[in-house]
C-alpha cells in the first residue's frame, strides 16, 4: 500500500520531459537579469512589449514559417485534437508568426508605423536535445513592422549587439547577408537546384530530398558531405537584383557608421522561410554553427500579406535566452546575486513566534528584506542560523518588546544597541544604505 492508501506500482522516477530543463532558483536568476537587460534595452529603443499566446493555429506557423522547414516539418510540438471538428493547434517554436497575426488581428496597419514590438518567453521546437539545444527554449524577441529600412535593419542589428554587451557575453560577432527578394530569389534557386543536380551522386538522401522542395536550405546544411559541394556553389550575392544590393550595401554603410563589426556570410540562409533581403546571426566569434547561434533574425517583407494582412515590411531578431547563460558560464562572466537578508528577526522565547512574524512583516512592509526565524529553537541556535545567512542584522526579541523595544545586534560589527520598534525599519534601511554606499 502507497501511503496514501492506494494500491500503486513501484515509486515513481518523475523526471522533466527529455529537452527541457528547470531552471533552479541560480539559474532563473541569470534569466531574471537578462530580461530585465531586454525590458531596459528594448525601452530605450522604443519598443513596447506584447504578449500573444504560447500556441495558436498550427497554418498560422505552417503558413508563416514554411511548410519545407526543419521547424515547422519536423520540430512543431503538435496539439493532438480533442474532436475531430477541432482546430489544429501547435506550441509556438518561435514568437514572429504570431506577433504578425496579432499586427493583423487587431489592425496595427492603422497605427503609427513601424510598430515596434518586443516579447520574451518560451518556445517549444522537438528538436534532438543536446547542449544549447532545448525542446523549450527562452528566447528575446524584436519586431520592428511597418519600416522597409534599410536604416532599421541596422539599428536592430545594433540593438542585438548591445544586449550581448549589457549582459556581459564578450567577442559576438554578427554574419550578415541578403538573401533577395522575389524579384531576383527565384532565379538563383534555379540556378541553385542546376547546380546540386550536377552533385546528385554526392548529395545525402535528405539533402536530395529537399534539393527540389527547398534549395536554399541546401546552403546551411551541417552535414559533412556537404561543405565541399556548398563551396562551390553560386552566390546569392552575385545574384541580387539592383534594389536588393542596394538595400545590402546601404545596411553595411548603417552597421559601419554605428561601430557594430559584421562580417558577410554569403551561406547564411536562415531556417524560416519568410525571410527576405537581410538576414543575420550572433556568435561569439570562432563558434560560428547552427547550433551555436547566440541569435538570429532578418527581413520580412511577405509575411503580413502571407498572414492574411496588406503587404507590410518587417524585420525583427531572436536571441536564445538559455545559449546566452550557456556562453555567460562559460566566460565566467555570472555575477553571484545576493540573496542574503538584511536582518533576520530571532526571540528569546522559543515558543513566541508570532512575535518574530509580527516584526518580520514591518521590516518587509517598509520594503526590507527579513526573514523570521520561525524553528522553535533556543536563541543561540537562532543567532547561529542568522549568522550563515549572511544577515547584517539579528533583531533580537525579548522582554523589552512590552515597552515597544527590540535589541539590534550588528552582526558584521559585532555591536548591540535598543532600538525603538517605531524606528527599528528607519535605522536598519539607514544603515544598510550606508554599507552599500560607504
Ligand atoms: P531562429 O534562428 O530560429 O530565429 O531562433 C533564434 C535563436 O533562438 C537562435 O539563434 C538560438 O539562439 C535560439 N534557439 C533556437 N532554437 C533553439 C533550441 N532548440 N534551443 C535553444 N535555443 C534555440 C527565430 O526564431 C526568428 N523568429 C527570429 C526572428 C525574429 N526573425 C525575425 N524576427
Amino acid at each position: 500500500m502507497s501511503p496514501v492508501g492506494l494500491d500503486l506500482p513501484a515509486m515513481p522516477n518523475f523526471r522533466a520531459p527529455r529537452g527541457t530543463r528547470d531552471l533552479l532558483p541560480d539559474d532563473r536568476a541569470v534569466f531574471d537579469r537578462l530580461m530585465r537587460t531586454a525590458t531596459d534595452l528594448t525601452a530605450r529603443y522604443g519598443y513596447r512589449p506584447i504578449e500573444t499566446p504560447l500556441f495558436e493555429q498550427a497554418a498560422v506557423f505552417e503558413r508563416g514559417i514554411g511548410e519545407v522547414t526543419d521547424v515547422v516539418e519536423k520540430e512543431l510540438f503538435r496539439i493532438a485534437p480533442r474532436t475531430e471538428e477541432a482546430e489544429a493547434w501547435a506550441l509556438r517554436p518561435e514568437p514572429t508568426a504570431g506577433i504578425v497575426r496579432a499586427y493583423v488581428q487587431h489592425g496595427m496597419q492603422t497605427w503609427p508605423q513601424p510598430v515596434k514590438l518586443t516579447t520574451t518567453g518560451p518556445m517549444f521546437r522537438y528538436d534532438r536535445p543536446q547542449a544549447g539545444r532545448y525542446r523549450q527554449f527562452w528566447q528575446f524577441d524584436v519586431e520592428a513592422i511597418g519600416d522597409p529600412g534599410p536604416a532599421v535593419d541596422a539599428e536592430i542589428i545594433e540593438l542585438g549587439h548591445r544586449f550581448y554587451t549589457e549582459v556581459g557575453v564578450t567577442g559576438v560577432e554578427v554574419l550578415v547577408n541578403s538573401i533577395g527578394d522575389p524579384a531576383c530569389r527565384p532565379a538563383y534557386i534555379a540556378e541553385l537546384v542546376a547546380y546540386y543536380r550536377g552533385f546528385t551522386a554526392l548529395l545525402p538522401p535528405t539533402e536530395l530530398d529537399r534539393l527540389e522542395r527547398n534549395a536554399l536550405r541546401l546552403l546551411d546544411s551541417k552535414d559533412p558531405a556537404m561543405v565541399e559541394v556548398n563551396a562551390g556553389a553560386p552566390r546569392i550575392t552575385d545574384r541580387l537584383c539592383d534594389a536588393c544590393q542596394g538595400h545590402f550595401t546601404s545596411v553595411q554603410a548603417h552597421l559601419a557608421v554605428l561601430g557594430v563589426p559584421f562580417r558577410i556570410e554569403p551561406g547564411l540562409v536562415r531556417g524560416l522561410d519568410y525571410y527576405t533581403r537581410t538576414a543575420f546571426e550572433f556568435y561569439v566569434a570562432g563558434r560560428e554553427g547552427q547550433q551555436q547561434a547566440l541569435g538570429g533574425g532578418g527581413r520580412y517583407d511577405g509575411l503580413v500579406e502571407l498572414l492574411g494582412g496588406r503587404p507590410t515590411p518587417g524585420i525583427g531578431f531572436g536571441l536564445g535566452l538559455d545559449r546566452v547563460a550557456l556562453v555567460l558560464a562559460e566566460q565566467g562572466s555570472v555575477a553571484p546575486t545576493d540573496t542574503a537578508p538584511l536582518a533576520v528577526v530571532v526571540g528569546a522565547d522559543p515558543e513566541d513566534t508570532a512575535a518574530r512574524l509580527r516584526v518580520a512583516t514591518i521590516l518587509r512592509a517598509a520594503g526590507l528584506r527579513a526573514r523570521a526565524d520561525l524553528a522553535r529553537r533556543k536563541l543561540g541556535r537562532q543567532l547561529e542560523a542568522a549568522g550563515k545567512d549572511g544577515a547584517h542584522f539579528a533583531v533580537i526579541i525579548g522582554d523589552e518588546l512590552a515597552d515597544g523595544q527590540v535589541q539590534v545586534r550588528d552582526l558584521q560589527a559585532g555591536t548591540q544597541r535598543l532600538v525603538a520598534l517605531d524606528d527599528l525599519a528607519r535605522e536598519l534601511a539607514r544603515a544598510e544604505g550606508s554599507h552599500k554606499h560607504g
